[in-house]
């Protein structure tokens, strides 16, 4: 391998490929041409060693725990920024100014209601529905409504349609959980924060004024600013692949929302607390251990382990200082904490999880945030969901306004039977 190509020797040809360098973080060699001149494709089933697509948004170095939006460490956006301000910080490449902060706050504001008949749909679903199963479906419902903002070629439009996407999760996400419990649907006041916007719709009532907490807002706003990206993540890549036909960003984002349910990526911490919960008390976690250590036991230790980071989650860390800030003004406190610091301190002092380099990941504590906050399990996933919504859509920008970019259309090794004839069924 040179400098700037790499060379490969296939049966005594020789085909040279460039590497291309990035700002920081591995180069990858391009092997765009490689099919063409070799007849071969690559395989990498999972993605581990295949960079998809440029990227200016995040970046991630896993070995170092290292998590930067456009350049900013996440543990400094979580301490001193807010979620508005990292979602303009990811839309649009940098921090915004003290004005321009209070004009991309008020655009978002603005869109924060739903169209009045989207209220009929909801009705349709059961009360038991899965918020996340409402998700999808109302967000993929959104194209139906906004005919206005699907014209992808049109800049002005995707913006549009990114602002709206952001403005209006937290009032679907509210009302999937008000629809379960039964209560009346709380319109959005744009008086509060984001943040304290969402709060308002899902625990309000109409009978009463409610008032936000501070403490709460703050916690939330940065649990929000933790999951607001993560890279090319599966539903990230769910997103831009969905994008990449032209679909409308509406269509993407419910896609992106199908795939960030499963239990390995943002279902995670929902299946984490109920984990916690089975586990019960520390003096159980022995037995946990030993099953998520059993090769012919399917139990993982949820909340653990990530597929780029092999040392611990930045995000965690944050998350895990935010439970204890939350416990004391709230003045709540939850045994399953303790489980849970427990569980963390047997596992990282197990050689299994040392060796394979299996740390808490961001779902590990979030549960135990939520649920003091009042958020039910089924929630925890529509949240993270919420917070994607501006990775997504400024990920799915960012692949649109690429003049190079094209259908994603990945290739496979078949192995199913060569062809073959034919046989009448009377034959068979
Ligand atoms: N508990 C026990 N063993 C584990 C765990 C775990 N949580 N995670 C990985 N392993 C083992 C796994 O059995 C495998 O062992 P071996 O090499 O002996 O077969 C090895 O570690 C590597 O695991 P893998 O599944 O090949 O790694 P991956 O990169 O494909 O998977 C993961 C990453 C996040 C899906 C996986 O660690 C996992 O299932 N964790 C639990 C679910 C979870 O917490 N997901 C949230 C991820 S962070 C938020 C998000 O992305 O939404």
């Amino acid at each position: 391998m040179s400098d700037n190509q790499a060379t490969l020797n296939d049966g005594g040809k020789t085909i040279t490929m460039p590497i291309k360098s990035g700002t920081i973080g591995p180069d990858v060699i391009d092997i765009r041409k490689l099919y063409a001149e070799t007849g071969k494709f690559t395989y990498d089933p999972g993605f581990t060693s295949t960079a998809s697509c440029d990227s200016a948004l995040t970046y991630i170095d896993g070995d170092e725990g290292v998590l930067l939006h456009r350049g900013y460490p996440i543990g400094q956006l979580a301490e001193h920024s807010s979620f508005m301000e990292v979602s303009y910080l990811l839309l649009n490449g940098e921090l915004p100014s003290s004005d321009e902060l209070s004009q991309f706050s008020r655009t978002i504001t603005r869109h924060t209601m739903l169209h009045e008949q989207l209220m009929t749909f909801y009705r349709g679903f059961r009360r038991d529905a899965h918020p996340m199963a409402v998700m999808c479906g109302v967000v993929g419902a959104l194209s139906a409504f906004y005919h206005d903002s699907t014209d992808i070629s049109d800049p002005v439009q995707r913006m549009i349609a990114s602002h709206r996407l952001i403005a209006k999760m937290p009032t679907i996400a509210a009302m999937a959980y008000k629809y379960s419990v039964g209560q009346p649907f709380i319109y959005p006041d744009n008086s509060l924060s984001y943040t304290g916007n969402f709060l308002r719709m899902t625990f309000g009532v109409p009978a009463e004024p409610y008032v936000v907490n501070p403490v709460v807002e703050r916690a939330l706003d940065r649990i929000f600013i933790l999951h607001a990206d993560h890279e090319q993540n599966a539903s990230t890549s769910t997103v831009r692949l969905a994008g990449s036909s032209g679909a409308n960003p509406f269509a993407c984002i419910a896609a992106g929302i199908a795939c960030l349910w499963g239990p390995a990526h943002g279902g995670a911490n929902e299946a984490a607390l109920n984990m916690l919960r089975e586990i019960g008390t520390p003096d159980r976690i022995p037995h946990y251990i030993a099953r998520a250590k059993d090769k012919n036991d399917p139990f993982r230790l949820m909340g653990f382990g990530h597929r780029v980071y092999k040392n611990y989650d930045p995000r965690a860390t944050v998350m895990q200082q935010t439970v204890r800030e939350v416990f004391a003004s709230l003045n709540v406190t939850d045994p399953l904490f303790e489980t849970a610091l427990q569980l963390e301190e047997i596992a990282l002092n197990d050689p299994y999880f040392v060796e394979k380099k299996l740390f808490p990941n961001v779902d590990f504590y979030s549960g135990i945030i939520l649920s003091a906050i009042g958020f039910p399990t089924a929630m925890f996933t529509a949240l993270f969901a919420l917070a994607r919504t501006v990775g997504w859509v400024a990920q799915w920008n960012e692949m649109i306004s690429d003049p190079g970019q094209k259908i994603g259309r990945p290739r496979q090794l078949y192995t199913g039977p060569a062809q073959r004839d034919y046989l009448p069924v009377d034959k068979r």
